[in-house]
């Protein structure tokens, strides 16, 4: 029997992730197996023991179990520790489980990598100051940005994550009504959970640097309301986050399988299967 690999979450329905492990399994030759498994979080426990018991090898965790991935690692890489969430969990020889965090590095690679940006000395907008905040902002500024400012609803949570970063870069906070006043990013991160459901908050005309970027973490089969923002805001590029999807299967799939497929071919499946270009 092939090794079993699978993604829980909830829901899972949409989810691409056993798409794209398949396709790089192919790619690479490797003999596994990847399922979508529905695990709403009062079901988490009993369904990774019955995955363990399976020979699972290794999963991937999406909303909302994250952060009972994080208990369920007996051991934690540093980027996991430092983003109190892990979404790849990997099954070690002794049988105990690594938990590990993809999702910033996954931003970083396709930020850089795919899309070209440098980060250095630039100045960068977080919209949001939940789990997918926290998860990137240690990989953001190890990229050195000049400025990084986290905007959220409710900005006592923007307040706690800058303060507890503060040591790595030029973090600082702030509620949505700041927005209108701001100007002139030239990286706009689209981070909150209302991203997809179309609802955009306060967004200045000035806040974006002609030629930036604007960046939605979400992605979804049609440009959101975010993205169509950008588009009409003099962005140079407005897209979603199915690259950084890709790229964080990616490094999941070289922990557990110790080669890297090759992202390029499958970023551009996808968008072609939904239309982009
Ligand atoms: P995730 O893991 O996706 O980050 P989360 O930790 O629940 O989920 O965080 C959700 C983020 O989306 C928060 O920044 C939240 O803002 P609040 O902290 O003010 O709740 C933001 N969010 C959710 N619904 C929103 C809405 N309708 N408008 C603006 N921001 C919203």
């Amino acid at each position: 029997m092939s090794d079993r690999y699978a993604v829980f979450g909830h829901p899972i329905g949409h989810s691409k992730s056993p798409r794209i492990h398949r396709l790089f399994a192919e790619q690479t030759g490797q003999d596994l197996q990847y399922d979508a498994w529905d695990v709403p979080a009062e079901r988490f426990e009993a369904a990774l023991a019955e995955f363990l018991a399976t020979g699972g090898r290794g999963l991937n965790c999406t909303v909302p179990l994250k952060e009972l991935a994080f208990h369920a690692a007996a051991r934690l890489t540093d980027r996991a520790r430092r983003a109190c969430a892990v979404n790849t969990l990997a099954l070690e020889t002794d049988r105990k489980l690594v938990g590990d965090n993809t999702d910033g590095s996954g931003l970083l690679r396709d930020l850089r990598d795919n899309l070209g940006l440098r980060l250095e000395g630039k100045s960068i907008l977080i919209l949001g100051a939940g789990g997918a905040v926290r998860g990137i902002l240690q990989p953001l500024l190890e990229a050195n940005p000049g400025r990084l400012l986290i905007a959220n609803r409710t900005a006592a949570r923007a307040e706690q994550l800058a303060g507890e970063f503060a040591a790595l870069g030029p973090v600082a906070a702030c509620g949505f009504e700041r927005l209108l006043a701001e100007a002139g990013f030239e990286l706009i991160l689209n981070a909150t959970a209302a991203s997809l459901s179309g609802q955009l908050p306060p967004l200045g005309d000035a806040l974006l640097l002609p030629g930036g970027c604007c960046y939605a973490l979400a992605y979804a089969s049609a440009p959101t309301p975010f993205v169509e923002w950008g588009r009409n805001h003099g962005a140079a590029l407005s897209v979603d986050g199915i690259g950084m999807l890709v790229e964080q299967a990616a490094e999941a799939f070289q922990l557990w399988r110790g080669v890297r497929p090759a992202t390029a071919p499958v970023i551009r499946l996808l968008n072609a299967e939904r239309g982009w270009s």
